[in-house]
């Protein structure tokens, strides 16, 4: 079976406060993208059973891939499961370190195609419980669907209220630069506020910027002052909002005409990202 594993944006991450249990509480509303890994995961007769072989192809991976989510994935479910030998090809196309979400993505839908080749029959439920073991933001990746997510990542509401966005473009733009979330979390002072994300449903994308923030952006446009340049140029060019997504450091504009986001892409591409900068 081949899955797409699909990047997320953060619309907002508002940073509560830090938990007992040592993570943050946070509310955001997920976005998937049309920009994906691939994923393959296939029965194998030439693997023993419980085992997994990987291929590994696209953008380089770094660190051990014992480490890698996907593996990580097969890892819980084999430990509670009896499973056949098994592959899995994972072709990377989505930047690592981003803020997108697509290593959480391949190790949610890693944990979804299993379920399926192996025919485990776990509900939503467990696979949303499974997801959260492997890592906060995996969760979402379980429906992939447009999402308030809130806690440190395991409460996932689908959007009880229609967003705009129909007839909007975001332009996504990743200038290389590698962010790693621990560390961003450990530069962040939380501050506690409520957002009625409903309302702002009802507001255009221009009035978004009084009411929502990422957290994370001041800090890394300090450390990082191509993030900074990155937001300046999609405002420049006619984003009605910019943002950074995740602990960055990927951002993104929202524009409400086709012909203003296609420039857009192609001027921060020529000028800022190289191949990296995506539209959906
Ligand atoms: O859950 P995950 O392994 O993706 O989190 C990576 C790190 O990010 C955690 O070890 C923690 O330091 C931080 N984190 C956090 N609060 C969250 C999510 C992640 O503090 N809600």
């Amino acid at each position: 079976m081949v899955l797409f594993p699909p990047a997320k944006v953060n619309l907002g991450l508002h940073v509560l406060g830090k938990r007992d249990d040592g993570y943050h509480a946070l509310e955001s509303i997920f976005l998937p993208l049309g920009w994906t890994d691939i994923l393959e995961v296939l029965k194998d007769d030439s693997v023993a059973p419980g085992e997994l072989r990987t291929v590994w192809t696209g953008l380089d991976i770094p660190g051990d891939t014992n480490n890698n989510l996907v593996v990580k994935a097969h890892r819980l479910l084999a430990a509670k499961h009896t499973l056949p030998g098994l592959s899995a090809h994972l072709h990377k196309v989505l930047p690592m370190g981003a803020g997108l979400g697509g290593g959480s993505a391949d190790g949610t839908y890693m944990l979804r195609a299993i379920n399926d080749v192996c025919s485990l029959v776990l509900s939503r439920e467990e696979l949303m419980i499974l997801a959260a073991e492997l890592g906060s933001d995996c969760p979402f990746f379980v429906d992939a669907q447009p999402a308030l997510v809130t806690g440190r990542g395991e409460n996932v509401s689908p959007l009880s209220f229609e967003f705009p966005l129909d007839g909007l473009w975001i332009v996504v733009a990743n200038p290389g630069i590698h962010i790693s979330t621990a560390q961003a979390f450990g530069g962040l002072t939380p501050h506690d506020r409520n957002t009625d994300w409903a309302a702002l449903a009802s507001e255009p994308a221009s009035a978004w910027s009084d009411r929502i923030q990422n957290d994370f952006e001041a800090g890394a446009c300090k450390r990082h002052p191509q993030v900074a340049a990155l937001l300046d140029a999609l405002g420049q060019a006619g984003a009605s909002y910019v943002q950074m997504t995740g602990s960055g450091s990927t951002v993104f504009g929202v524009f409400e005409e086709e012909t203003t986001a296609r420039q857009a892409a192609a001027e921060v591409q020529a000028n800022y990202c190289g191949p990296l900068a995506g539209m959906g």
